[in-house]
C-alpha cells in the first residue's frame, strides 16, 4: 500500500507544488521589520463589515427586506440564523466609531442598505434610514475616519427580486442608478470613496448556479433545492447586468459629481489565487482557465470592454455580448479595483462534465480540486501563505495595466465560540494579518499600485456562509448578550499598535 501511495501522481504533484512554492522563498519578508510608515503617503489602513451582517435593525424604522432577509427567514442557513440583530450596529454605532478611533483605524468600510434607504428598491427614500447613514457618516467624519462606502453589498430589495428577478433583468441598471444617484447627491460631500458591487463574482454563483444563497436559484442536477432558475445561463446573465449596472452608476458619478465632490469610485471583487497541482501544461492552463473565470469574468470587461476569449470559447452562446456603446461605457470605469482576498486554492486539469452537486460554472472551468463546497466556504482557513497576495498583486499588475488597487477584505476565520478566552487571544489571526500585510508591502515596493488595506472583519457579525458558527472580528461580539457587548481580541491590540505609526511597531505582538 504505501509503495503504490508512493508511486500515485498525486503524490507527485503534491511534491510539484512544494518545488514551485520554494522557488520564491526568497521573497519573504523577514517578519517583524515592517512599521506603518512604510507604507506610500496617502495609503489607508482599515477594517470593514457590511449593512445586512453588522446592522441588525431589520424591521425598524422603514426597512423593508432584501433577498437576504428572505433567505434567512426560510431557515436556509446551516445554523438557522438571520441577521435580525446581527451586531446590532444600528443601535450601537456611536460606541462602534469610538472603538474604532480607539483602534486607530484610518478608514471603515461599510455598505448602505439600499432597502433601508430605498425600501421598495425604486421610488421614495426612508427618510430615517437617510438619517441612520448621514448619523454614521457624521460620526466617522467627526473622528477623522474615512468613510469607504459599499452600494450593494450581495444585497438587494427584495421587491426588485419580486418584481423582476432583480439583476437578472436590465429594469435593473436603471433601478440601480437612481439608487447610486440618491447615494450620491445625499452623501458624496462627505464620501469620498465608492464600491458599486461587492464580489459579484461569487454573488451570481451561489445565487444563480449553486443556489445556496439567496436569490435561491439554481436547476438540477447543477444545483438542489432551488424552486426556479437556469444554473447554465444565469450567472452569466446576472454578472452581465451587474457590469452594465456597475459602468452606468459610474458614468453618472463621473458626469454629475466626480468634479465637485472629488471622490473615487470602483468595484470589489473576490480574488482568490490559486496554484496549478502539477507544473504540467495541463495543469498551468487550468489555472489560467480558473483565472479568467474567477477574476478574468469582470476584470477583462473593465480594462479591455470584453469577456476572455477563453470564457467565450467555453460558454459560447450562454455568455451575453456586449455593444459597442457597452464596451465603451465599461473600459476604465473605475479609478480603483477592489480586490477580497482569503488564500489560495490548488487547481488540477480535470476533462469532467460535472458531478450530482458540482455547479455549472465549475463544469465550464474543468478543474479539479474546486468542488462546490471549497466555492461556499472560499474563505475558510486554507494553508496560510501570505505569498498568494503577491502573485495575485503582480498578475493583476501585469495583466490589467497595473489599475490602482484596493485589498478590500483580507482576514482569518476563526470557529466556534467566539467570546471565551481562547477565542479572545487570537495569535493565529495576528500572525495571519502580519504575515499578509508584509506581503503586500513587497507587492508595493514590486511597483504594484496599491492604495489600502482592510481587515475583514472589524467585528464579528453574521457571516453569510456560516451565520454565526464562523468569525473574523478584531473585536469580539457577544451574541447570548442583548447588548451585544463588544471584546478586543489580540488582533485589536495588535493592529491598534502597527497603526500607532511608530517604528517598528509591529515588533509588539501576542508573545
Ligand atoms: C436540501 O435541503 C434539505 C432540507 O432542507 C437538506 O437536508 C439537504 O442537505 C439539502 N441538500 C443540499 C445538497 O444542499
Ligand atoms: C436553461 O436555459 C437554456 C437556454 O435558454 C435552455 O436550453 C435550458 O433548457 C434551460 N434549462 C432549464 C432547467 O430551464
Ligand atoms: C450609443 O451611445 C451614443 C452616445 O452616448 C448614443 O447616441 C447612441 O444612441 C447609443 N447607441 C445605442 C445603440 O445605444
Ligand atoms: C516582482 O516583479 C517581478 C517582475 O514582474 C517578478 O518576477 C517577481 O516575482 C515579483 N516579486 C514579487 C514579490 O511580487
Ligand atoms: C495567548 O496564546 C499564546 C500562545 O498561542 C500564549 O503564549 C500567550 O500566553 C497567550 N496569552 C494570553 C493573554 O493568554
Amino acid at each position: 500500500m504505501v509503495g503504490l501511495m508512493r508511486l500515485s501522481p498525486s503524490f507527485i504533484c503534491f511534491m510539484c507544488v512544494h518545488a514551485v512554492v520554494m522557488v520564491d522563498a526568497h521573497l519573504q519578508l523577514s517578519s517583524g521589520l515592517m512599521s506603518r510608515s512604510d507604507f506610500p503617503t496617502g495609503f489607508v489602513f482599515g477594517a470593514g463589515s457590511s449593512a445586512y451582517q453588522i446592522e441588525g435593525a431589520a424591521a425598524e424604522d422603514g426597512r423593508k427586506p432584501s433577498i437576504w432577509d428572505t433567505f434567512t427567514h426560510a431557515g436556509k442557513m446551516i445554523d438557522m440564523s438571520t441577521g435580525d440583530i446581527a451586531s446590532d450596529q444600528y443601535h450601537h454605532y456611536k460606541e462602534d466609531v469610538k472603538l474604532m478611533h480607539e483602534t486607530g483605524l484610518e478608514a471603515y468600510r461599510f455598505s448602505i442598505s439600499w432597502n433601508r434607504l430605498i425600501p421598495d428598491g425604486h421610488g421614495a427614500v426612508n427618510p430615517k434610514g437617510l438619517n441612520y447613514y448621514n448619523n454614521l457618516i457624521n460620526e466617522l467624519v467627526d473622528y477623522g475616519i474615512e468613510p469607504h462606502v459599499t452600494l450593494s453589498h450581495l444585497d438587494i430589495p427584495r421587491s426588485l427580486q419580486d418584481e423582476y428577478d432583480g439583476y437578472l433583468s436590465p429594469k435593473f441598471i436603471e433601478d440601480f442608478t437612481a439608487y447610486a444617484d440618491t447615494c450620491f447627491k445625499e452623501f458624496g460631500d462627505r464620501v469620498k470613496h465608492w464600491i458599486t458591487f461587492n464580489e459579484p463574482n461569487i454573488q451570481t454563483i451561489t445565487g444563480n448556479d449553486l443556489g445556496n444563497g439567496p436569490p435561491n436559484r439554481c436547476s438540477y442536477p447543477f444545483g438542489v433545492n432551488c424552486s426556479t432558475g437556469n444554473s447554465t445561463t444565469e450567472p452569466y446573465i446576472g454578472a452581465h447586468m451587474i457590469l452594465l449596472s456597475h459602468a452606468s452608476a459610474v458614468q453618472l458619478y463621473r458626469e454629475n459629481y466626480q468634479e465637485i465632490q472629488k471622490g473615487q469610485i470602483g468595484i470589489t471583487i473576490l480574488a482568490l489565487w490559486f496554484e496549478p497541482v502539477c507544473d504540467s501544461p495541463d495543469d498551468i492552463a487550468a489555472k489560467q482557465r480558473m483565472l479568467d473565470f474567477h477574476l478574468g469574468w469582470f476584470l477583462d470587461p473593465l480594462v479591455y470592454g470584453d469577456y476572455p476569449a477563453t470564457m467565450r470559447n467555453i460558454v459560447g452562446s450562454r455568455l451575453p455580448f456586449f455593444t459597442e456603446n457597452d464596451s465603451k461605457q465599461l473600459k476604465s470605469s473605475y479609478d480603483f479595483i477592489g480586490l477580497n482576498h482569503y488564500s489560495s486554492l490548488p487547481v488540477e486539469d480535470q476533462p469532467i462534465t460535472f458531478n450530482k452537486y458540482g455547479s455549472d460554472y465549475i463544469r465550464d472551468i474543468s478543474v479539479k480540486g474546486l468542488s462546490s463546497k471549497s466555492l461556499h466556504q472560499m474563505k475558510s482557513t486554507m494553508p496560510v501563505d501570505s505569498r498568494s497576495l503577491q502573485r495575485l498583486l503582480e498578475y493583476v499588475n501585469l495583466k490589467y495595466k497595473n489599475p490602482a488597487v484596493v485589498i478590500h477584505e483580507n482576514g482569518l476565520r476563526g470557529h466556534g465560540d467566539n467570546c471565551n478566552a481562547q477565542a479572545l487571544n487570537d495569535t493565529e489571526r495576528v500572525e495571519y494579518l502580519q504575515s499578509y500585510i508584509e506581503s503586500l508591502l513587497l507587492s508595493i515596493r514590486n511597483g504594484s499600485d496599491v492604495r489600502g488595506y482592510f481587515v475583514w472583519s472589524f467585528m464579528d457579525c453574521f457571516e453569510l456562509i456560516d451565520g454565526y458558527r464562523s468569525h473574523y472580528g478584531l473585536y469580539a461580539v457577544d451574541f447570548n448578550d442583548a447588548r451585544r457587548k463588544r471584546y478586543p481580541r489580540m488582533s485589536a491590540k495588535w493592529f491598534s499598535s502597527f497603526l500607532a505609526k511608530e517604528k517598528n511597531s509591529a515588533k509588539i505582538s501576542s508573545h
